[in-house]
Order: structure tokens, then C-alpha cells, then sequence
């Protein structure tokens, strides 16, 4: 099926439509300002657009938040169930630090794919670690806003398996 959103064409899928939250930590409200040379010049709401346009070409509905409090972002993880099928999650610095998001993602059961604009391995020790990772279904980091792209792709993928 196509369909023309504001001039340009748009393929979207035709399968039964996923339904996946997309959860930002703390200062990636701060994105396109924030170190550019390390998060690139895309704002919050380009990623939020760009993900929500792919998840029309792939048959899922992107719900995007973003939240500075690590027990908003739980109770956003708790709000998923019964209504969104999967979770895309940059935790921001709470992956190195929150056991709490862990164990979240861990209570709820909801596939989950981790993801990074920075390549997490190449910095600062102190960010080599994340308390998520052992508890979703993959990670990816490095790829700027592709990191989003492509773990809302795997993600999708792997729920229509
Ligand atoms: C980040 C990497 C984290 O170490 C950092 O605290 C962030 C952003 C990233 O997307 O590269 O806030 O998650």
C-alpha cells in the first residue's frame, strides 16, 4: 500500500499493526544542542519523527516519551503493558546506573532493544557498563539516529517471527 503524506510517498506495510514505545532518558530532551560532535544535530523530535515514519513503512505505531526521572521512565516501562508489544529504549545515563529500569524491563516482559546515539565501548569506562543490556532482546550503539532506525527494524522483526 502506498500513501502520500505531504508530497512525498510513503510504503506502508500492510500487516497487523505492532504497537512499540519509544522511551528516552534523562537530557536527551537536549538533543541537536547537546555535544553535537558526540549526539549529532538531530533534535528530540527529528528521532521522534524519523522513528515514527519508519514504523509506518514496518506496520507499527511509534508512542514516543522522553523523561529526566528514572521513576517516570519505570512507571512509562509499567504503562506498557496490555498496550504496547515492545519496548526501543535509550535509558541515557540510567543504563549505567539504574537497577530499577532493569528490573522493570525485566518484570514487565515486554521485548525490548536497547539502543545508543554514541558508541558506549568507545568512551568513558563508566559507560562500558549497562544494567539493561542482560535484559533485552539486543543492544545497538554507535550509529547516531540510525542506532533508533535499526533497533526499531530488529525489534519488529523479531515480534512478526
Ligand atoms: C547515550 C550514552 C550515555 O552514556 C549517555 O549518558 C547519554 C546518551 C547515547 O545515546 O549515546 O545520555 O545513551
Amino acid at each position: 500500500m502506498n500513501v502520500l503524506v505531504v508530497g512525498k510517498s510513503v510504503k506502508v506495510s500492510n500487516l497487523t499493526p505492532v504497537s512499540i514505545l519509544l522511551l528516552h532518558g534523562p537530557n536527551l530532551n537536549l538533543l541537536g544542542q547537546r555535544e553535537p560532535g558526540i549526539y549529532g544535530s538531530l533534535s528530540l523530535q527529528d528521532i521522534n519523527n524519523l522513528l515514527i515514519e519508519t514504523g509506518q513503512k514496518l506496520g507499527a505505531e511509534v508512542s514516543p516519551m522522553q523523561s529526566n526521572h528514572e521513576g517516570a521512565l519505570v512507571d512509562a516501562i509499567h504503562g506498557s503493558l496490555g498496550l504496547h508489544q515492545g519496548i526501543v529504549i535509550n535509558a541515557g545515563a540510567y543504563t549505567h546506573t539504574s537497577i530499577a529500569l532493569r528490573d522493570a524491563i525485566a518484570a514487565v516482559n515486554i521485548p525490548t532493544v536497547e539502543v545508543h546515539l554514541s558508541n558506549i565501548y568507545r568512551r568513558e569506562e563508566f559507560r562500558h557498563h549497562s544494567y539493561i543490556a542482560p535484559v533485552v532482546i539486543g543492544q545497538i550503539s554507535g550509529f547516531g539516529a540510525q542506532s533508533y532506525v535499526l533497533g526499531l527494524q530488529a525489534l519488529v522483526h523479531h515480534l512478526r517471527q
